[in-house]
């Protein structure tokens, strides 16, 4: 591990690894060398390199190929068609009936689109913790002077609804303009349920709108804007949608877009005004991202052709399996463990596995990528130091999973991380049962 002395640096790398010799400088790559570093340093690979990220994610075939064109006339009329298929397709996904202004950004992007649309400095929202994702969305929003109400939480069980009513319930002058809430908290793998929260905001009889961030869930969880009552919800094209990260979405309903009315915050790019002429239009703040459409285009056919309950199954069927896993490698303790502690919240799209004390994620996850070829997703921030994740979202299917529950196991076994055996054996057996049962259903 390279020292890290610059204190960006320092804050950066609670984010990202920074470590060599994975990425040498380029002069230590021999790049601008006569002789090239000898190959000796540069383990070749072969085979198919596995990425289980909770994103990006594995891009389909399909959806590469789709994008692999030529620009067209954004104006001419097969775009419009895109177009047009891309907003009617989102409405489907997002089970909405209304808009969904798009933007050329991540995820980040329509946090703050959604932020400064809805509020106005001063006022006030209130944010359950849930982990890295909502205290980075926190720092958002603080940073344009909306005052967070942080509502402490256990992030190994997800959100209490129950503490939301009852926060809502003292707040008899409704100051509170919005009640934010990440879905699938992406750093501890524990899926929140939005539900709850609408009906915990309607027995507090409290009119804040319900902002969601459904980013690791939308494509990969059930997710229903209108019928959930959701105000606002937000999403991004590299998780459930099998897209290159680089679009971020923000479904709006009329209470949404009256609060864009009335906010002061400063805004332009992300003005919800200036990109919503009717509910059936897709408009861009400069020029459109054709090919991401393209894409986009293409992924929600590959969606809609599945099936949307038959992808949620697919996730839910994979996620099991690597939680039966994760249980059986910890065994009667000891080994690694789930770091979501209700079985219930455990998310479909990414699973958060707690390293035993004194063993290191970051070796292991350098092993499996540098030696193995299966990148797994790093522990976030606080988590950093002591957990790893598995995503099992998007283009992703059995045998990857497989895949990289083996290779986990075999990193285990390599570094001495103490673990009962068994762990790929227990999601054999998970996934079997749900095969078998499918087929039983087919049969009947
Ligand atoms: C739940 C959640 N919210 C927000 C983000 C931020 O999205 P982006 O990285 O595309 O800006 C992520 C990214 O992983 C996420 O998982």
């Amino acid at each position: 591990m390279r020292p890290i002395t610059n204190p960006r640096a320092v804050a950066r790398s609670a984010l990202c690894e920074y470590e060599w010799p994975t990425h040498p400088p380029a002069s230590r790559l021999g790049l601008f060398a006569r002789n090239p570093m000898p190959t000796s340093e540069i383990p070749v690979r072969r085979g198919r390199e596995f990425l289980q990220l909770p994103g990006p994610t594995n891009i389909p075939e399909r959806v590469l190929r789709a994008m692999c064109r030529s620009a067209i006339d954004f104006n001419g009329p097969e775009y419009a068609r895109i177009k047009a298929e891309c907003c009617e397709g989102l409405k489907a996904v997002f089970k909405t009936a209304d808009l969904a202004p798009i933007y050329t950004a991540s995820g980040h992007g329509a946090w703050e689109a959604a932020l400064v649309n809805v509020c106005s400095p001063g006022e006030r929202i209130l944010m359950p913790e849930t982990g890295n994702f909502s205290s980075s969305w926190k720092r958002m929003a603080e940073s344009f002077g909306i005052v967070v109400d942080y509502l402490p939480g256990d992030c190994r069980r997800g959100l209490d609804p129950a503490a939301v009513e009852a926060r809502l319930a003292e707040d008899r002058a409704h100051a509170i303009k919005a009640v934010a809430v990440v879905h699938t908290e992406t750093a501890t793998g524990v899926h929140n349920d939005v539900a709850a929260v609408r009906r915990a905001m309607d027995a507090a009889r409290h009119p804040a709108l319900l902002l969601v961030d459904a980013i690791a869930s939308l494509a990969i969880a059930d997710f229903r804007m209108d019928e959930w009552g959701v105000d606002v919800a937000i999403a991004a094209g590299q998780k459930g949608l099998m897209l290159p990260p680089g679009m971020s979405f923000t479904c709006i309903n009329q209470r949404a877009r009256a609060a864009a009315e009335a906010s002061t915050s400063y805004r332009n790019y992300w003005d919800w005004r200036e990109r919503l002429p009717d509910r059936n239009t897709i408009t861009f703040c400069g020029t459109t991202p054709e090919h991401q459409l393209f894409g986009l285009q293409e992924s929600l056919r590959m969606l809609f052709e599945e099936g949307l309950d038959a992808v949620f199954a697919r996730h839910a069927r994979l996620a099991g399996a690597v939680r039966a896993a994760v249980r059986a490698w910890g065994g009667a303790g000891g080994g690694p463990e789930l770091y979501c502690l209700d079985e219930s919240r455990g998310a479909n799209a990414v699973t958060t596995v707690l390293m035993p004390e004194g063993h290191d994620p970051v070796a292991l996850r350098r092993l499996c990528r540098d030696r193995f070829g299966v990148a797994l997703g790093m522990g976030l921030r606080d988590l950093a130091a002591t957990t790893f994740r598995i995503g099992h979202l998007g283009d992703v299917n059995e045998p990857m999973v497989l895949g990289a529950l083996a290779t986990a196991e075999l990193g285990f076994a390599t570094l001495g991380v103490p673990h009962a055996a068994g762990g790929v054996l227990a999601a054999v057996t998970a996934l079997a049962e749900a095969a078998g049962g499918e087929a039983r259903g087919r049969a009947a």
